[in-house]
């Protein structure tokens, strides 16, 4: 592996991204290594992109960041030309905002120029399935050219499919490693309160996720869950022998002088490492 591939990075901003993740990573990867590797909620892919497996399945219910990647995948010289096409001006944002194109690697030129230079880099659509989030005003460069290359080639090997993650299940064999991040239905909002996520992923896709996971153990492939650290889901995903882990963003969570509350994000795993 070059150094080159070594540094490649997302090339979106995603909500729930999980390079935060990454330093603590070498916990929850088989020791004996796996075969083929699993993303059925892929969003930025920080996890993909740190690992470079060599044959993987990518997969997300986002049709045009799906639709985007395999432009990166096959397409990464055409899709860089027409980003320089774009300027990062409130004017260019608000007219690529309504536009669509016919061809797909301006498609994914567009879809790459508003998450770069949006307002918080959020993907959000309006009932009517347009994207509506305003400006930015970033004065980052919005075409990282280096990197969108690394990613194409990280991408060489990989089949990419817009699906529901239980789709995913057909490729699942065993010691394949599937790593699982989905939208969190419940968080804790500032005043303790907790938030359901109705729209995006309920309780019943939580529930889906359960099962999903017990078809994953059964055909001895390992698995790495991701999600709110909160105590309706740790009793949904709590599987017998499984490994149950509580991280805050800054530190592993142990020993004695932690304590409950403090912990947003929960991990999952049968990964025996
Ligand atoms: C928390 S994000 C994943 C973030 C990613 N791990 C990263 O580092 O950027 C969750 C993703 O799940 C996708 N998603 C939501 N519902 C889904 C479903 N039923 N099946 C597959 N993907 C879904 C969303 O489009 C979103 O990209």
């Amino acid at each position: 592996m070059s150094q080159l591939e070594i540094n490649t990075k997302p090339f979106l901003r995603w909500a729930g991204g999980k390079s935060w993740l990454i330093k603590h990573l070498s916990s929850f990867i088989p020791q004996s290594g796996y075969n083929r590797y699993h993303e059925p909620f892929l969003g930025g892919g920080s996890i993909f992109f740190h690992l470079k497996p060599n044959r993987a399945f990518l997969s997300d219910l986002n049709q045009d960041l799906i639709e985007t990647y395999s432009q990166i995948k096959n397409n990464v010289s055409s899709v860089i030309d027409e980003l320089k096409k774009f300027e990062n001006t409130e004017e260019c944002y608000y007219q690529l905002r309504q536009a669509q194109f016919e061809d797909n690697a301006a498609n994914a030129a567009r879809f790459i120029f508003l998450n770069q230079t949006s307002f918080n880099g959020i993907y959000r659509v309006n009932l009517k399935g347009e994207y509506n989030v305003p400006y930015g005003y970033r004065n980052k460069d919005f075409i990282d050219e280096k990197n969108l290359l690394l990613a194409s080639r990280s991408l060489k090997n990989c089949t990419l499919l817009y699906n529901d993650f239980t789709d995913s299940l057909a490729n699942i064999k065993k010691n394949d490693l599937v790593f699982i991040d989905p939208p969190y239905t419940v968080t804790h909002n500032n005043n303790g309160f907790i938030k359901y996520n109705k729209n995006l992923f309920d309780l019943d896709s939580q529930f889906r996720l359960s099962k999903y996971i017990d078809e994953i153990k059964q055909r001895d492939a390992y698995y790495i869950l991701t999600n709110a650290a909160h105590e309706e889901i740790e009793k949904i995903f709590y599987k017998d022998g499984d490994k149950v882990l509580k991280l805050n963003r800054a530190s592993l969570i142990g020993g004695k002088n932690a304590h409950r509350g403090q912990y947003s994000e929960l991990i999952v795993t049968n990964v025996k490492a």
